[in-house]
């Protein structure tokens, strides 16, 4: 078993540091923010993410798992340590490596001899030299190990991977990275540093093209009378295409999906290489979001200036509370400034997160006098609401379900006129 830093504590390096303790390993996990770490000590998460909050506590208990304030102390006795920080998208698309850089270069300072300082955060081809450099350490080997985890089922997704990348300047070293996943089962793919990097975001960007292509296969349903919910079905089972991230929505968002495929046009620009197809789905992404907003405005036939709009769900998928990039707030701001007043619920979300909207404690609570109730995040509860009971609540018959989530002919018996995805 080995001694493992773990420096960042949100989706990913949580999620990771709890997994890692799990597996055996002795993990300090950094962060720079005292008041998180405090309340990680007692088992007290800033994330929502299902099962993970078990896992700490087991960690926690076991000795094996312990949070501390900067990454300084986290490493001065590790073997292997992991980035897991932020790489936000900066000027032009481009990945901006400001925290990662930063973390690497106090690791630098502490690490001893013969460490493995491995990158988790999304980072761009070429973004090992970079650490490298700023670590300034030519003892210590510098390691790519690119993260899949789903916001929503990270937990899972890092106990059941459906692969672990590892790159490394040579396969001893990526063996040994390899080697601290023993326990979880899954095909391992050891690479050069490069090839992992861009694996990486190749898949991110490959997800966002298969969404906005189902997306647009979802106008065109609409204007030529296909049922959008049976054509993905139908595709689905063609192994080639596979049933994942097949399903028509409000336009890709998250933390992650938005800005990896700037980063990888990015990449592809620099590199002097075609990116037409992912312009081509950014595009398409931007169209959708505008859809569902032209959705909503057909459904309110006096104009959505003074109209009130309903809204269940703000967080960018179901399961998560992280709110960045959320196609939701992205289609909301637009009805604010068409002159709507937006209600919203959403189960993870106490604050409201945009200037003017209003929030409800409860999902019934945010129909009441509404024209229009607009469905933005899959919240399976959102699925058993009774309709009838919102029906009357509002003043509208209208519902723009942009998840296709509820049920249309339940829907339809309690009096709505349902406009769904595709359909
Ligand atoms: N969120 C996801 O679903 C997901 C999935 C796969 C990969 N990734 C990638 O993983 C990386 C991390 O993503 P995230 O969503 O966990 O980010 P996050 O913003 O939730 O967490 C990053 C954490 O790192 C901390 N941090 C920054 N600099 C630090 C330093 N010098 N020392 C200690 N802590 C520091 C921050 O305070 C923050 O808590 C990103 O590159 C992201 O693209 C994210």
């Amino acid at each position: 078993m080995s001694n493992l830093a773990i420096i960042g504590t949100g989706y990913v390096g949580l999620t990771t540091g709890a997994v890692m303790a799990h597996l055996g390993h002795q993990v300090t996990c950094a962060d720079l923010d005292p008041a998180k770490v405090e309340k990680l000590n007692q088992a007290e998460l800033h994330i929502y993410e299902p099962g993970l909050r078990e896992l700490v506590v087991a960690g926690l208990a076991s000795g094996r798992l312990r949070f501390v304030v900067g990454a300084a102390e986290a490493a001065e006795a590790c073997e292997f340590a992991f980035l897991c920080v932020q790489t936000p998208q900066g000027a032009d698309g481009e990945a901006d490596l400001t925290w990662v850089l930063a973390a690497a270069a106090e690791l630098g300072h502490i690490v001893p001899p013969g460490t493995v300082v491995i990158n988790k955060s999304t980072v761009p081809v070429g973004s090992a030299a970079r650490v490298a450099a700023a670590l300034a350490r030519p003892d210590v080997t510098v390691a790519s190990n690119p993260e899949f985890l789903r916001e929503g089922t990270a937990l899972a997704d890092c106990l059941n991977p459906d692969r672990i990348v590892v790159g490394a300047p040579d396969v001893a070293a990526a063996q040994a990275v390899a080697a601290l996943y023993d326990g979880i089962t899954a095909p391992v793919v050891i690479t050069d540093v490069t090839s992992a990097e861009m694996i990486k975001y190749a898949s991110n960007a490959f997800l966002a093209v298969k969404l906005s292509y189902v997306n647009e296969i979802a106008a065109l349903c609409e204007r030529v009378g296909a049922d959008a919910l049976d054509v993905v079905q139908g595709m689905g089972f063609d192994q080639r295409i596979g049933k994942d991230a097949l399903k028509p929505g409000p336009g890709w968002g998250g933390s992650c999906l938005p800005k990896d495929t700037a980063a990888l046009a990015h990449m592809a620009a620099t590199a002097g290489a075609p990116a037409g197809v992912l312009q081509a789905a950014m595009h398409a992404n931007n169209e959708q979001r505008r859809r569902v907003v032209a959705k909503v405005t057909a459904a309110v036939p006096n104009g959505l200036h003074g109209a009130r709009v309903a809204v269940w769900g703000l967080t960018f998928k179901a399961n998560t509370d992280d709110l960045r990039d959320s196609p939701s707030l992205a289609v909301i701001q637009v009805l604010q400034q068409l002159g709507a007043t937006v209600v919203a619920h959403d189960p993870q979300v106490e604050a409201a997160p945009l200037e003017g909207l209003l929030l409800a404690s409860e999902p019934l609570l945010a129909c009441e006098q509404a024209d229009v109730l607009v469905v933005l995040t899959e919240w399976p509860q959102f699925a058993a609401i009774d309709l009838a009971e919102a029906a009357a609540r509002m003043t509208g018959r209208e519902i723009v379900d942009a998840r296709n989530l509820l049920d249309r002919s339940a829907a339809v018996a309690a009096g709505f006129h349902y406009v769904g995805l595709g359909r």
